[in-house]
């Protein structure tokens, strides 16, 4: 199964092919509150991807959308609850919600 590293701890997690990269990050323990239930509203999971960006699936308008809306948006900025993995391993780096993980 692929790994999902998780920056800037470091921590890893296995990750099965075709699961969000929120449900690695919650498993992985970081304190994300998914507050619209994970339907791209609410842009709580956003997320850089450093690597494997081929791996997963590709931004929805939907997601482009409510990215569009948020601060602090780059090329590499994913939400989570719509980015999911593929065949390789991906590395993130978590953002706002990082604190005390
Ligand atoms: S959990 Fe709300 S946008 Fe991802």
């Amino acid at each position: 199964m692929p790994v999902l590293t998780i920056l800037p701890e470091g921590k890893t997690v296995t990750i099965a092919e075709g699961a969000t990269l929120l449900s690695g990050l919650i498993e992985a323990g970081v304190p994300i509150d998914p507050k619209c239930g994970g339907n791209a509203k609410c842009a709580s999971c956003h997320i850089f991807v450093h690597d494997g960006r081929k791996t997963i699936t590709k931004t929805t308008r939907e997601e482009n959308e409510r990215l569009d809306q948020i601060v602090g948006v780059g090329s590499k900025s994913r939400l989570a609850c719509q980015a999911k993995v593929g065949t390789e391993n991906v590395t993130v780096e978590i953002l706002g919600f990082s604190s005390g993980f």
